[in-house]
Order: structure tokens, then sequence, then C-alpha cells
């Protein structure tokens, strides 16, 4: 995983709640960069990242992308000399049932090199379906009509194919 010149560090990787990642090395810059381990598909998810004893002399460059088979993002870009601590928010994938990519975060400095990569699912919004009747009651030969609304986890209205035809049940 090395490049050419650059020394590959042994990172010391501790894993906490959802998908907490430190990465240290003996005198070398720390970093953090905590995310939830499931998002929900099409809502904001928010990451800090945060690099710490940075040597004021290397410029230190901070890369973090989400990666799919398709398509890889740079959610965030941040080169500096400087210890930073930025917060970022961006709008997960939108997926059609449960997926699992990988975010990455990457690090570059004049003397170290470290990647590591996380996996995150990314969970489909599946729809609820909710059909009324205009009255709770119906007398014989009554026209009956429904709504029939469909939503997502959030209460957002979703596209779904429902039934072209639904059977009425009498009581008796
Ligand atoms: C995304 O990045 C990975 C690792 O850097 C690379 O192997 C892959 O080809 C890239 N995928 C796309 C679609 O650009």
């Amino acid at each position: 995983m090395g490049r050419p010149g650059m020394q590959m560090e042994t990172w010391v990787l501790f894993v906490a709640f959802g998908c907490m990642c430190v990465g240290q090395a003996l005198a070398d810059p720390l970093y953090f960069v905590p995310v939830p381990a499931v998002w929900e598909s099409g809502a904001q998810v928010r990451f800090c990242a945060s690099l710490l004893k940075v040597d004021k002399n290397d410029k230190h460059k901070m890369t973090v992308t989400l990666l799919s088979p398709e398509l890889n993002t740079t959610l965030l870009q941040k080169e500096s000399n400087q210890d930073f601590h930025t917060c970022s928010t961006f709008l997960a994938p939108l997926v059609i049932k449960d997926t699992v990519q990988h975010f990455q975060v990457e690090v570059i400095g004049k003397k170290m090199y470290s990647r590591e990569t996380r996996k995150v699912l990314i969970r489909a919004n599946k729809p609820v379906t909710f059909i009324q009747t205009d009255k709770p009651i119906f007398l014989p030969g009554q026209t009956v009509y429904f709504r029939v609304v469909t939503m997502d986890t959030k209460l957002r209205p979703a596209c779904r194919k429902v039934s072209d035809s639904i059977d009425l049940i009498e009581p008796q």
C-alpha cells in the first residue's frame, strides 16, 4: 500500500461506537474521523475530521472519500500544517436495497502515509403504504373512495406501485 519514497507506518486502529477510527504512529500526527456505521438512504450524514499534533514544517493532506463500484465521491479534502477540526455534512447515496459502501480516509505528509477504509451500511428506505376510505361506514350501493399514500420512514412521499385492485371483505 506504500507509495514510492513514502514510508508506510504501522497504524493502530481502535474501533469504538460505530466506526470511530484513530490512527497514530509515534510522533506522527493523530487523526480521528468518526462516522456512523449505518446511514439511511438519501438522509443527511454528518462527520467531523480532526488532525492533531501536526508538525508545522510538514503540510498534511487529508482526503475523505466514499467509494462505490460506480462512483467515488470526495467528501472532504483539506491540506494543513496546523491542527484542525472540521465538520461536514453530505447526503447519503440513494439506494433501493441495503448496500455496503466504503468510507476511506487518507492522510499524506512528507514522512507519513495512511489510508483506512471502513464499511458503512446504507439502509434503503422501506416505504409504507396507507389506504384510507372516505367514510368509516357505507350503505349498500354507495361509492367508496380511497386515498392511497406511500411514505418513506421519514414520512416523505415515496413512489411505490400498489395493486390496481382492492378487495373489500364484508364484516358478515
Ligand atoms: C475508486 O477508488 C478506488 C480506490 O482508490 C479505485 O480502485 C476505483 O477504481 C475507483 N472507482 C471509480 C469508479 O473511480
